[in-house]
């Protein structure tokens, strides 16, 4: 998916590399319908369709032992292709735990802001 492809991008900035970026899935049909990319009814990520990986949490202790679907797309574009193209940054909280239990300050949110703006179109 898409960061795949940054990283392949990255990776290939060093003229020592030669990079490939393999991409499980199908290529998204050339629809109308796929010209925005849509999770929900597009055959593909139908119950029987290849487009998706339908991962399933473990069961949840907070939600009554439900497991939770947790579907990533199997498709050129990945989850991005799957998610409306929108994502959300974590809360500073996230991060400043992340950085905590690493032991690595780098994950804090004081440092990830700014690659995290980075990342807006
Ligand atoms: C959820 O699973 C845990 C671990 O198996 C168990 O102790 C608990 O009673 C379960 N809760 C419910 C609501 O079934
Ligand atoms: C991270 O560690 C700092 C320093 O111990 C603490 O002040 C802060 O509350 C912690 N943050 C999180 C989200 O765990």
């Amino acid at each position: 998916g898409t960061a795949g492809a940054v990283v392949g991008a990255r990776l290939s900035e060093n003229p020592n590399f030669k990079v490939l970026v393999l991409e499980a899935g199908t290529d998204a049909p050339n629809t109308p319908a796929w010209n925005v990319p849509v999770y929900a009814p597009q055959p593909a990520f139908g119950p029987e369709g290849p487009g998706l990986w339908r991962y399933q949490s473990e069961p949840q202790v907070g939600l009554n032992n439900r497991t939770v679907a947790f579907p990533r797309g199997k498709v050129v574009g990945g989850t991005s292709m799957i998610n409306f193209m929108c994502y959300t940054r974590g809360s500073f909280e996230e991060y400043d735990r992340i950085a905590n239990i690493t032991g690595d300050q780098r994950w804090s949110w004081d440092n990830i802001l700014s690659f995290s703006k980075k990342v807006r179109t």
